[in-house]
């Protein structure tokens, strides 16, 4: 049986998982961590450092390792970095450590949370709004793995808190 003792957002760069997560957490009575933190902390360097100096790849083992390390949580929400979901034994882990939930946005939503931020290696290309479009067509098959999924297309922060909070399964996980 899965023991949901955290709940754990996943979705696209600008998704909202970072505010959404700590608003959650706040009214929940949960701790909030975010994994690109835990990787900036444990290495001393932005996510924007380590992918130009050490490549994705190296990045992606961090965020593997971070992953695990989740297992001894409890009560927290945690937001996770974008691509988390490219690596099956993440999704196994975190789906470990509690309920996931999916914070589904369009692209064109992305592309206009995201545009004026340069924190983002990923999205360094020639025309950002097609690699937004390209990257969600190879990962939407993972994020569509979570338990729970919210269109968050138009809406504010505090609603998807509301409907987060709202879902049987959440009130489930979180009772006691
Ligand atoms: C990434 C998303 C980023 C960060 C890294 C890679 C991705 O996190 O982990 O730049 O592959 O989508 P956010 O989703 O918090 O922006």
């Amino acid at each position: 049986m899965r023991v949901m003792k955290n709940i754990i957002l996943i979705g696209f760069m600008g998704s909202g998982k970072t505010e959404v997560g700590k608003r959650l957490a706040e009214r929940l009575g949960y701790q909030f961590v975010d994994t690109d933190n835990i990787i900036e902390k444990k290495t001393g360097k932005s996510i924007g450092d380590i992918f130009r100096e050490h490549g994705e790849g190296y990045f992606r083992g961090l965020e593997a390792e971070v992953v695990r390390d989740l297992s001894g949580l409890s009560r927290h929400v945690i937001a996770t970095g974008g691509g988390i979901v490219i690596n099956r034994e993440n999704i196994l882990n975190l789906k470990k450590t509690g309920l996931m939930v999916w914070l589904n946005a369009s692209p064109e939503t992305i592309y206009n949370r995201v545009r004026y931020e340069s924190h983002r290696p990923l999205l360094y290309a020639d025309n950002p709004l097609e690699e937004i479009k390209r990257l969600i067509g190879v990962r939407e098959q993972f994020y569509k793995e979570a338990d729970i999924s919210v269109e968050t297309d138009g809406l504010e922060v505090e609603k998807i808190v509301d409907i987060i909070i709202d879902s049987s399964l959440v009130k489930k996980a979180t009772k006691s």
